[in-house]
């Protein structure tokens, strides 16, 4: 299991207006879409490529394209679902699948409410999405269910994760091939489950309360 957190002074900038409790909806739904285009570019160093030969006007050369079987995208509803766009640029011919998961507010585990994926993924490489790993249960629920369908390796992209949450995932997948990829660790978990400081809950400020 590899962790990295992608230090870039554009993502801390975007990060910081995000976290703002005054940014309104409409202005989070688009910095989380530009945050996820930049951490994309991080979460896909090891997408699988296979090599191509081509014809340049000027001479035959070889490059390399997107190796099947294609990736696998799966974004956690709901809140998975404000950065299903900005990954689907990057990876145009990747398909996506669906979980649904959300915590019981009162215990914090999570439960799969939805779920639209292939049986198989048997040599599948999948890209996890969820901003926010808090205890990581959810993460880990995820990230466990596609290892057990098959899939090869999964990547997961957050926008902020918790020390002791990312401690929790670490601890629950040692050994399996899996790698999260972050925008920040924030200070701490607090006794109701939020990350502190955090930006709240990202489900409610993307798609309002139901
Ligand atoms: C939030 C968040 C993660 C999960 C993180 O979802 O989007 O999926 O909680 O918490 P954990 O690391 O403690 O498991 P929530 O259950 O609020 O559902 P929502 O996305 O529908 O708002």
């Amino acid at each position: 299991m590899r962790v990295h957190v992608a230090d870039h002074p554009l993502i801390t900038h975007k990060l910081t207006v995000l976290r703002d409790a005054d940014t309104p909806s409409p202005i989070f739904r688009q910095l989380v879409d530009e945050l996820m285009t930049l951490l994309a570019y991080e979460g896909t160093r090891g997408v699988r490529v296979e090599p191509v030969d081509i014809v340049t006007p000027v001479a035959p050369t070889t490059g390399v394209r997107i190796a099947d079987p294609k990736p696998l995208i799966v974004p956690i509803l709901r809140a998975g679902l404000g950065m299903l766009d900005g990954m689907v640029k990057l990876l145009p011919t990747a398909e996506v699948g669906f979980l649904g998961m959300a915590r019981d507010e009162e215990t914090l585990q999570p439960t799969t409410y939805a779920e639209r994926l292939p049986e198989d993924l048997s040599d599948r490489q999948c890209f996890v999405l969820d901003p926010m790993l808090a205890t990581g249960g959810s993460l880990t629920a995820a990230i466990q269910f596609l290892l057990d369908r098959g899939a090869t390796d999964v990547t997961a992209i957050c926008i902020l994760a918790t020390p002791e949450g990312l401690a929790a995932v670490e601890q629950a997948l040692e050994g399996r091939e899996a790698s999260i990829v972050l925008g920040a660790v924030d200070e701490r978990l607090n006794e109701q489950g939020f990350i502190v400081p955090g930006l709240g809950d990202a489900g409610d400020r993307l798609y309002g309360t139901v």
